[in-house]
Parts: structure tokens; sequence; C-alpha cells
């Protein structure tokens, strides 16, 4: 039996399975996220942690396992994130996160210091993002001086739970490609990058393949867990890569599609393979000496539950579970025509990634009137996460890199609506994992590989992972997004520079004396 383990945004989900891939039991703890300034995300270490006991536990207790019919362990967890340590292990300051926009001022020194954009992407594939881990370290050297003197190691999320378990300090290279210090073509850190930030390879931790072991439990957690010390801890992967694992995302032509906080398309590769504007993700996969393509917005399905929190209060008070509001404005918006009567969705609410990696950009509706609804507003969110995601397909299609089925996942995805809306934007045929797991399944495969009860990550997902075609395409609905889809393109276009504008305002507006505001 092993266990995967996902440090995720909003929770910790911990899920058992038995060697055939069967699920025996799953777990979420949920905790905060801080948002102390506009713009800015972080969350304390020390939460992940608490949730990881109590889901293993919880777990456990409920499968009625005994500790040492846990072979292995597969970490799982939110990419780019930064968790700060001093020399004696102690947490310095909260984790600043993937969706943390702070670091525009880093980015620009990093791609300085590299030689410019097409240097860095040489070094790490990579141009500088905001969210990803070395504009953070950059950022606490220049703005916290006093806890920059202290840092002894920088871990990404998922291994900082990773040393709280082993005592080691190690990563993986899928996660560690998140970094932008990462030699993603070679498998290993930056020395030539590391070297022009002025920072201490020793800085991060060693770097494994995602299946193998990179220690065992130590007495005291195995202790607190109700394991035993003979299990071991896999590499494990980013969220996307363990995600793409769980749903079998491990060979040519298969893509899928992922609508959780962000949303993501994300496509295996066989060869190192990149996107020469940088925009889109090369990362190392999970899978041993393969790689993935992936374009990530940054508030996808984040978009709807922004929109259910804002604006369906009152009914969510009235529900057992917030959740089950998805369910009903997914029902109203299958009512709306396609196109939602000419309102669009940008569906920048956290500033953008991919394709244009602009921290400015914003959400918008646009083409109100006074005859759209609710539902409307709601068919319109789908379609522009839709459209966002059609974008990244079109780059991957034009690196010639072959795309034969589309995997749709995610919570979003559990929307029939939503699955059709993509379909019919990518007119390629779609398939549904049987059991959407997401990336705690993904996890607990790298454990079963790592503890050698299967030969490669390939076998492990042919093994234990089932699919159904699914149709839901229909002719007039993809012709007319085949005229939505530039129109969508143009808007951010049309809008890049304002959006700009507005950003420089809102940040003037902010630097004023509370009286004249
Ligand atoms: C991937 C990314 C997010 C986070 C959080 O590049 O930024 O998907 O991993 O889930």
């Amino acid at each position: 039996m092993f266990l995967g383990i996902d440090i995720g945004t909003s929770g910790t989900k911990t899920i058992a399975i038995d060697g055939a891939g069967t699920k025996l039991a799953e777990a979420m703890q949920e905790y905060p996220c801080q948002h102390l300034r506009p713009l800015w995300s972080e969350q304390d270490p020390e939460d992940w942690w608490q949730a990881t006991v109590a889901t293993v536990r919880k777990v456990m207790n409920e499968a009625g396992l005994k500790p040492a019919e846990i072979k292995a362990i597969g970490l799982s967890g939110q990419m780019h994130g930064a968790v700060f340590l001093d020399r004696h292990g102690k947490v310095i300051r909260p984790a600043i996160l993937w969706n943390d926009q702070r670091t525009t001022a880093e980015c620009n020194e990093i791609e300085d210091r590299a030689g410019g954009r097409s240097n860095l992407l040489k070094m790490v594939a990579s141009p500088a993002l905001t969210g990803f881990t070395a504009p953070k370290i950059l950022w606490l050297r220049k703005n916290e001086p006093a806890n920059w003197e202290r840092v002894h190691r920088v871990l990404l999320p998922k291994d900082e739970i990773r040393r709280r378990l082993t005592g080691e300090y190690a990563t993986d290279v899928s996660d560690a490609s998140g970094t932008l210090l990462f030699d993603v073509k070679n498998r290993t850190w930056s020395k030539t990058l590391m070297d022009r930030l002025q920072l201490d390879v020793d800085l991060m931790p060693a770097c494994f393949e995602s299946a193998e072991s990179t220690g065992k439990l130590s007495k005291e957690v195995a202790e607190l867990l109700g394991l035993t010390t003979d299990c071991i801890v896999a590499g494990g992967a980013g969220d996307c890569p363990a995600g793409a694992v769980g749903n079998g995302i491990v060979k040519s032509g298969v893509a899928s599609t992922l609508i959780g906080t962000s949303s993501v398309f994300l496509v295996h590769s066989d060869t190192y393979n990149l996107d020469q504007e940088g925009r889109l993700h090369t990362f190392c996969h999970a899978v041993s000496g393969k790689w993935f393509i992936m374009g990530v917005n940054l508030s996808g399905g984040g978009c709807m539950q922004w929109f259910r929190n804002q604006l369906c209060q009152a009914e969510v008070s009235q529900l057992e579970h917030a959740e089950q509001m998805y369910e009903k404005l997914s029902a109203e918006a299958a009512e709306i025509d396609v196109g939602c009567e000419g309102l669009m969705f940008l569906p920048y609410l956290s500033g953008e990634r991919h394709p244009h990696n602009d921290a400015d950009a914003r959400g918008c509706f646009i083409g109100l009137t006074l005859a759209h609804t609710r539902a409307h507003m709601v068919r319109a969110i789908m379609e522009g996460v839709g459209y966002n995601m059609r974008e990244s397909m079109a780059l991957v299609e034009a690196m010639n890199i072959p795309i034969k089925q589309v995997l749709p996942s995610g919570g979003g995805s559990r929307s029939e609506l939503w699955r059709k809306i993509q379909q019919n934007m990518f007119n390629k045929p779609f398939a549904r994992v049987r059991c959407d797991q997401g990336p705690a399944f993904g996890a607990a495969l790298l454990a079963a590989v790592a503890a050698g009860s299967y030969k490669s990550v390939e076998e492990a997902c042919e093994a234990t992972i089932a699919i159904d075609a699914e149709d839901l395409s229909c002719k007039s609905t993809s012709s007319y997004y085949a005229k939505g889809f530039p129109i969508f393109q143009h808007l951010y276009r049309s809008l890049k520079h304002d959006f700009k504008r507005l950003s420089a305002l809102a940040t003037e507006s902010r630097e004023l004396e509370p009286a004249q505001s």
C-alpha cells in the first residue's frame, strides 16, 4: 500500500491506494492563505505539516491499515513557492506562494543579470516570472535583509514536508524546474545562473527523479503517523506533473486540461522542446528522462470561485456545502446559448502567466448589455477559461508536438458544460479518467514505482488508470468558437496598455494618505 500527499493551496489531501491503484481512503484538511497586500500570497508551513499529520492519521484509520503495510509515500504540492529555513531547520518567515506577484522588479533584475531573456531561456528554459522561486529569493535579499542573513536553505512547499518527514533536504526534477534556477534540459541546478545571481548552489536541495527514493521516515515521525521507519519517501512531483501522472499523461500524443484554482493545459513530450518566446513552460516530467509542456492561467477555476464567493453569498449560505453552488451555476449556464450573446470574459483575476506573462492584466467582462443575466456571466467565465487554455494548445501545436487525445480534469471539469465547451474549442478527441483523483493519486503512483512495485511510471499508469472516451462535440458550437477565438485573443492585445496604466494608477492611489482617498 502507498500514500500520496498533496500539499495544495487550499488544503492538503492524502490518499491511500493498494498495489492495483484502488483508492482505500482519502482525507483533506484546509488552511488559510494570507494576502497582506494586493497580489501578495503567503502561507504558514506549519499549517501544511499539521494537515499532513491529521490527514495521514485519518486515512490510516479509515482504511484500517497497519503501520508496516505502507511501503512508500509520494509527495506532490503547489509549485514555485519558497520556504526559507535557517541552519537549524527553522522556518524564518511565512512561505511566499506561486500566485504571489510582488517580484516584478526582481524579474527585471534576473533578466538583466542573465544577459537578456533569450540567454535566460537557454539557461533555465523560462523567462523570469513573478510567481517563480528565484525572484522571491532576490526579493527577500533586498527587502528583508535581517531574514536573508539567516537563510541557509530554500525549499519548495512539498519538500518542506519531506524535510519534516525524513530530515532530508531534497526535491525532484519537476518541481525544481519551476524555480527558475534549474537547467531543465540537463536536469540539474543551473550553476551558471546561480553564479550570476550571486546565489550559492548549496542554497538549493539535492535533486532526484520523481520515482526515486529520497530517504525514509525518521523514528519520531514514524511513531507520530503510525507508520514505520522502513517507509520510503519518493521524490514526488509538482502538483501539475503529479496530476498528469494520475491521469496517465505519460506518453506522446496525450494532453490534459486541469481546472482547479488555476487552469492548465499540459502535454507530455519525449524530447526537450521550447517555445522560443517562453510563452509556455517546458519542465522535466515526473517520468524519468522526459519533459512536459504546459500553459497556466493563475486564476482559471479561481474565477468561478471568486464569482460564487462575491456574488452568490446569500444562496451559498442556504446550501449544505458551498461546492453545491457550482452545480447550480453550471446548470443555469447550460441554458444559455453558445457565446453568451456576445459576452466575453478575460480570466486574468490574478494577472496572467500564459501566454502573455503580464502581472498587470486584469479580469474583464466585455460586451455586457441589459439583457445579460448571471447565467450569461457564468458561461462567459467558462468560455474565457476555455479560450485561454485553447491559446496554450495552439502554441503547443506550433511546436509540432502531437495532440491526439485530451483528458479534462480538476474540479471545474466535473461540470459537463465546462467539458463540452473545452471539447468544442479544442476539436480533439476527449476522454475521461474513470477516477480523477488529482495529484495525490499521481504522487501515490510515484511512491509505488519508488518501492519497486512497478518498473516505470508508464507501467504504473498502464496498470492502474482506466479511461472512457466522451463525445460532447457539436458542429455549430465548435464553428462558433473557431470564430470567437481570434476575438478573444485580440481583446488582450487591445487592452494591454490600458491594463498597465490602470495598474500604475491603482498603485498611485494606494500610496495616497487615507484622508485624500
Ligand atoms: C503551476 C502552478 C500552479 C501551482 C498551484 O505552474 O503555478 O498550478 O502549482 O497549484
